[in-house]
């Protein structure tokens, strides 16, 4: 089936030149074309043709876009989604002054949201998390990573792994499930933590590679987590399993967490919001993607990852909202994007970059999706509004009327539909 998406006012980003990632002046291009539309075969974008070639009978279906801006469909690079439970008694502490560090350490924190997901069955995790992928559609994204995490036992790791694969069996975006058993210590472990990362070595990992549950595998990398050797330790192992690597890392000390990541080739490294100055350049030119969660900086109140610098040093960043019950309860994309642009000084031509094709870069994914280029997936988000800056300048509001996935319509605020 060929399909058209017919003389949308704007369309971006419609060339990466070849690379498929966005760093240094790149990254301050979105390539905005007028006066064009997008044909479609299947699930594919083949075709991007002015306006004046446009023969609408020469098409099986089309979809009128007027004054509407075509994005690549959104990709959020950074979640997570599946927990249970709530923490607003522990915001309300933090209202109270009593900061996310002393919080974890008297066992809330992510041991809270823990005791939560091993109470919940499948189809109670299920249940609650199906909202927020909704809510995620709504906002244009087609491509959402989701974390495991917060099981931290064989049993319940599995558990939220065959959720988050369930999941994307029955949504029509993907949704791409990555292993973070070394999220923190659980509990049952406090004392013996060698046994913990055993586990980890020895039976999460190869049971998750095994059973394809998931390609990427996260640590944290933090005093009240792992320390770099720990994650060393874990990564060989899941490097071994084949796993691809990630890291939370540099959140509230720096203890070695992107020296280990980076010695493991780590596709991307996560927070940075204390990184050192000196050990930015460690990150230049290199392949690990810079990912910047600036709604955990608001949410806690705390200093932002130094994104201007990381920028200037060629590094290539993306962002994403961090969505998790206690350090960044954010859902929406958009609202990430404007917290870049006014908090860490990002324009809004990298905000949008970062959360397309460097995001895509994240999960490996580049060379299928982040950007409107022929030969990609008719992945869109099309946005109702003026002109693009708004998408970042219209805080917290969800300018996203369509969201098409593999060329189909999967959400729709609109009155429009192929005809
Ligand atoms: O990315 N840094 C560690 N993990 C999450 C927080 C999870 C939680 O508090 O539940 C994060 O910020
Ligand atoms: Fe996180």
């Amino acid at each position: 089936m060929i399909k058209l998406l017919s003389t949308p006012s704007q369309i971006l980003t419609i060339n990466t030149s070849g690379k498929n990632l966005k760093r240094g002046k790149d990254l301050s291009e979105v390539n905005a074309v007028d006066e064009h539309s997008i044909v479609i075969e299947d699930d594919i974008i083949k075709d991007i043709i002015p306006n004046s070639s446009v023969k609408k009978k020469s098409f099986d279906v089309v979809l009128d876009l007027d004054d509407k801006i075509v994005l690549p469909g959104l990709i959020e690079c950074h979640t997570h989604t599946a927990f249970t439970g709530s923490r607003a008694d522990e915001f309300r502490q933090k209202l109270d002054g009593i900061d996310y560090e002393k919080i974890a350490e008297s066992g809330g924190g992510i041991n809270s949201t823990v005791r939560a997901v091993r109470k919940s069955s499948f189809e109670e995790i299920v249940n609650e998390v199906k909202p927020r992928i909704d809510n995620f559609i709504a906002q244009g994204i087609t491509t959402l990573e989701i974390k495991s995490g917060y099981g931290l036992d064989f049993e319940n790791e599995i558990k939220l792994l065959q959720v988050i694969n369930y999941l994307n069996e029955i949504y029509a975006i993907d949704i791409i499930p990555t292993f973070l058993g070394a999220h923190t210590y659980p509990p049952e472990h406090f004392n013996n933590q060698d046994e913990y990362i055993e586990i980890i070595k020895d039976k999460m990992l190869p049971h998750i590679a095994k059973q394809r549950l998931a390609r990427f595998c996260d640590g944290f990398c933090e005093a009240t987590a792992f320390s770099a050797d720990e994650i060393k330790t874990i990564f060989a192992s899941a490097d071994a399993n084949g796993f691809k690597l990630r890291l939370h890392t540099e959140q509230f000390n720096a203890i070695g967490g992107l020296d280990a990541a980076l010695s493991f080739n780590a596709v991307s490294v996560d927070h940075l919001e204390v990184l050192k100055e000196d050990d930015i350049k460690k990150l230049a030119n290199s392949d690990t993607v810079a990912v910047l969660l600036p709604g955990v900086s608001f949410f806690l109140n705390y200093q932002y990852a130094p994104a201007r610098k990381l920028i200037d040093n060629n590094v290539v960043i993306a962002l994403a909202t961090d969505f998790n019950p206690g350090s960044s309860h954010i859902s929406s994309l958009s609202l990430i994007m404007s917290f870049a642009a006014l908090k860490m000084k990002m324009s809004i031509e990298e905000t949008i970059n970062a959360v397309t094709i460097n995001a895509a870069k994240v999960l490996c994914l580049n060379d299928k999706v982040g950007s409107i280029e022929i030969g990609k997936r008719a992945d869109f988000s099309v946005f109702n509004c003026q002109e693009y800056a708004n998408i970042v300048y219209d805080i917290g509001k969800n300018l996203n009327c369509i969201t098409m996935k593999n060329g189909d319509i999967i959400y729709n605020s609109t009155e429009l539909s192929f005809n």
